[in-house]
């Protein structure tokens, strides 16, 4: 068939005016019939010859078996009606996608903002009952676009599962670190995580201990802070290596080096949210959010005035999710790093997420959830109160990450002993602060 095909195509080039009566002619009329003859036989075409030939012989031994004399026509007819819904069917879609790019072109024209959500989330409906009503948080997510990065694509595809996976950034300052954070993550048995190595020395050590490592191509703005760069410094690069992630339709939970695994974190998710993060507070208030009243006696009758608070998500780890508000967010966070030399990621990442439209702003329309704090730990709850605690001594924590303490390696190391080990008193020389 493939043959015939080239032949046609060869001979086009070269036919033309001896048409009539010449060979090739007669070797066109014999491709269309043999086309004809295909036709008939596959109509499904020629890629899904396996089933064909499978229907093919079960005809014949239904022939053999209930001896139809002649299945064809009835044959033809059924194909006849399949073909006839299909095109229906197709007919339909096409009528689908016409509308949906006409409601495109009309919500780019639009100049409500509101009006361009209310045109993006297709139907109408009627607020239901008491109690029933929830409104939208878990956006959808975006098509993905391989042509961003096809390397990463490729590797994505055999890393991930489900569509998700752990990402960590690391240069060799912090090499003795990331060994006990992949070797906690290989015994907890995490197969979907992926290094993104910052200099030759990290990619080779991922590479001699089957780490799954990713060297992006070089970009001078971003390797000069990679290979030189203070913690602070790669964490504000993360932002912008996080988006092609994204934007190839990937969740990522994104991971610091200073963090040991103890369960699988994807067994622990909700994925209702364009942000769910671990919290930096250290109990159910801080974390969660809680109203502070502000007291000014002075006023008198009207002397409180509450507040709303909440301790920072941390920006060290965090799953997201590929949706446009969170890609949003990626782009703002890195857009300010990029312009305030002295901002701290963390505190940006914050702001973008929490902060309220109000005049001269839009705020960004995110949906957030705070992790569990006994589930994913920091160091200040472990350090300060769950250790001393007899019942919360026996919880076993998905993660805990170091992020309050600047001895980062043996605390890590003695966290491992704890949980792992099963060493009493492994986290007793560590005071609860540094
Ligand atoms: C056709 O049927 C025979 C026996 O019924 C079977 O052995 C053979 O594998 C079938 N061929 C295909 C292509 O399904
Ligand atoms: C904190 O919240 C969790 C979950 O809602 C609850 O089980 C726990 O008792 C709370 N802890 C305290 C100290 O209130």
């Amino acid at each position: 068939m493939a043959g015939r095909r080239d032949g046609l195509l060869m001979r086009g080039g070269s036919g033309g005016s001896s048409f009539r009566g010449s060979p090739i002619a007669f070797a066109i009329g014999v491709g269309i019939l043999f086309g004809c003859v295909f036709a008939f036989l596959f109509p499904r075409g020629l890629f899904a010859l396996p089933a064909a030939a499978r229907r093919a012989n079960m005809s014949i031994r239904s022939l053999q078996i209930s001896s139809f004399p002649c299945e064809s026509p009835e044959r033809i007819n059924m194909l006849k009606t399949e073909l006839a819904t299909l095109s229906e069917k197709n007919a339909e879609l096409k009528e689908q996608v016409r509308k949906l790019s006409m409601k495109i072109q009309l919500s780019e024209q639009g100049k409500d903002q509101a009006e361009k959500q209310f045109l993006t989330l297709a139907s109408q409906h009627k607020a239901g009952p008491f109690g029933a009503v929830k409104g939208l948080r878990t956006n959808p997510t975006v098509l993905p676009d391989e042509s961003v990065n096809p390397r990463l694509s490729k590797i994505l595809e055999k890393v991930a599962l489900q569509k998700e996976l752990i990402v960590a950034l690391a240069n060799s300052n912090v090499r003795e670190m990331l060994e006990v954070w992949f070797e906690n993550i290989k015994r907890v048995g995490i197969p979907n995580y992926l290094v993104i190595a910052l200099d030759d020395e990290t990619e080779s050590l991922c590479k001699s201990k089957d780490v799954p490592v990713y060297r992006r191509p070089p970009d001078n703005r971003i390797d000069s802070v990679g290979k030189i760069g203070t913690n602070h410094a790669v964490s504000g690069l993360k932002f912008q290596i996080l988006r092609e992630f994204l934007q190839l339709g990937y969740s990522v939970l994104l991971s610091d080096i200073d963090i040991v695994y103890l369960q699988n974190p994807f067994d622990h998710l909700h994925r209702d949210s364009d942000v769910e993060s671990m919290s930096d507070g250290h109990n159910n208030m801080t974390a969660y959010g809680y109203n502070d009243v502000f007291d000014e006696p002075s006023m008198g009758w009207a002397r409180y005035a509450h507040t709303m608070r909440i301790w920072v998500y941390n920006s060290g780890f965090f799953y997201i999710r590929p949706t446009l508000a969170a890609i949003e967010l990626l782009d703002r966070v890195a857009y300010r790093l990029s312009h305030e030399s002295r901002s701290w990621d963390q505190a940006v990442f914050n702001e973008e997420l929490f902060f309220p439209s109000h005049p001269g702003y839009d705020g960004l329309h995110a949906a957030k959830r705070t992790m569990d704090i006994y589930l994913f730990m920091n160091s200040k709850m472990l350090f300060k109160t769950v250790r001393k605690d007899a019942q919360l001594q026996k919880l076993k924590p998905v993660i805990i990450h170091v992020n309050y303490h600047p001895d980062k390696l043996p605390r890590m190391k003695a966290i491992v002993e704890f949980y792992v080990g099963g060493k009493q008193n492994a986290l007793d020389p560590f005071p609860d602060g540094s």
